[in-house]
């Protein structure tokens, strides 16, 4: 263990990620950026406090100034500026000054708001990730981008605000619920999909592997997974052209995560996304038929949906306009030229998404037939 991959912006480091089975390494990390000095403030949610922030405190507290707690309610719920005015409100409370620093440790959901509180308290104070799901470890840790939702847009408020380190435990992959694990194997899986093919059969050859959470296979996965996402944010941070690559099956993931209300995890959403865009891709005649369903059926094993009742198709695309991948009218859609190449597309109708819809859509009439 004990690896290290560097984010670079114009030939330059900004931030490292390191790969560790434990949080024994934490406090040799940050006193890098001298922490003796600094107050640190740890976010996390109810969950995760329960978990790792005693453990967590017990690694830093005699390396610095004062380590404090702050915890919200577990889940999307809680992604709103509500909690954000929380957050500010207990940092003035504390006299948190702007060299101190945040930790966010948790899931996407505390990567993203402690990352925007990061980035607005006092015009920006330091933070480090610290993810401890397999979503925010391959995805939403690496690469920047921080905010909440506002009323139905998700993601609407927020900035591109670098950590200074992402810190990941490996271990705690494996006392997450298997529905949170799973959810992650969505995002894993995009990697192959837009990225590169090897990637996505090396997944497949894994797959008992990946089901036992074998810590060396999962090392493996989640280092590929993020140099993955590292060559496209190295080469557009802030989303001007490539970066909308990975999104791909968000599109439609995040209008069915909204309509559901949360009931569905973000992996699964995406899965279900991901399965009506490589429908469009072959509709489109980029995928063959046999494509379209090999990867439709890969998610099976991975407890991944690749069907949903109960939904109203013309209700999910309208919030798929509300999705801000917009420009002007059009969506930026991602579709699949191929397993392990993707691209962008400006010209997709409402009529192409309704029907990637509604092919994930299994209504009573299925049943009938
Ligand atoms: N999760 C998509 C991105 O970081 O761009």
């Amino acid at each position: 263990m004990s690896q290290r991959l560097t984010i670079n912006q114009n030939n330059k480091p900004i931030y490292d990620i390191v790969y560790e089975a434990d949080f024994h390494n934490l406090s040799s990390e940050l006193e890098k950026f001298e922490i003796a000095n600094k107050k640190l403030c740890i976010i996390t949610d109810s969950r995760v406090n329960l978990l790792y922030s005693e453990e967590v405190c017990k690694e830093l507290k005699d390396k610095c100034k004062e380590v404090v707690v702050f915890s919200f309610p577990n889940g999307e719920q809680s992604k709103n500026l509500d909690t954000v005015k929380n957050i500010y409100e207990f940092l003035i409370q504390n006299k948190f000054e702007r060299k101190d620093m945040l930790l966010a440790l948790g899931g996407g959901v505390v990567g993203d708001i402690t990352g925007f509180v990061a980035a607005t308290y006092l015009r920006g104070i330091d933070f480090v990730q610290i993810p401890t799901t397999l979503l925010a470890q391959v995805d939403s840790s690496v690469g920047g981008k921080t905010g909440v939702d506002f009323d139905q847009y998700k993601n609407m408020v927020g900035a591109f605000y670098m950590p200074k380190l992402v810190y990941m435990n490996l271990s705690v992959l494996k006392s997450l619920d298997d529905r949170d694990y799973y959810s992650g194997m969505a995002e894993v899986m995009k990697y192959g999909l837009i990225k590169n093919a090897s990637f996505y059969e090396w997944i497949i050859e894994n797959m008992y592997e990946i089901h036992e959470r074998d810590l060396d296979v999962l090392e493996d996965m989640v280092v590929k997974s993020c140099t993955y996402k590292k060559l496209v944010v190295e080469k557009d941070p802030t989303e001007k052209g490539e970066r909308a690559i990975l999104n791909f099956g968000h599109t439609i993931g995040h209008a069915i995560e909204k309509y559901m209300n949360f009931e569905l995890s973000h992996g699964e959403c995406v899965a279900l996304g991901s399965v009506a865009a490589a429908y469009m891709s072959w509709k489109r005649e980029l995928l063959s038929m046999e494509e379209y369903y090999e990867i439709r059926d890969m998610f099976v094993p991975f407890n991944l949906p690749i069907s949903i009742e109960n939904i109203d198709p013309e209700k999910i695309l309208e919030l798929t306009a509300s999705d801000k991948k917009m420009e002007g009218n059009q969506i930026k859609f991602i579709l699949l030229k191929k397993v392990g190449k993707a691209m962008i597309d400006n010209t997709v109708t409402k009529e192409e998404i309704l029907a990637g819809i509604n092919e994930i859509y299994f209504s009573e009439e299925d049943w009938d037939e």
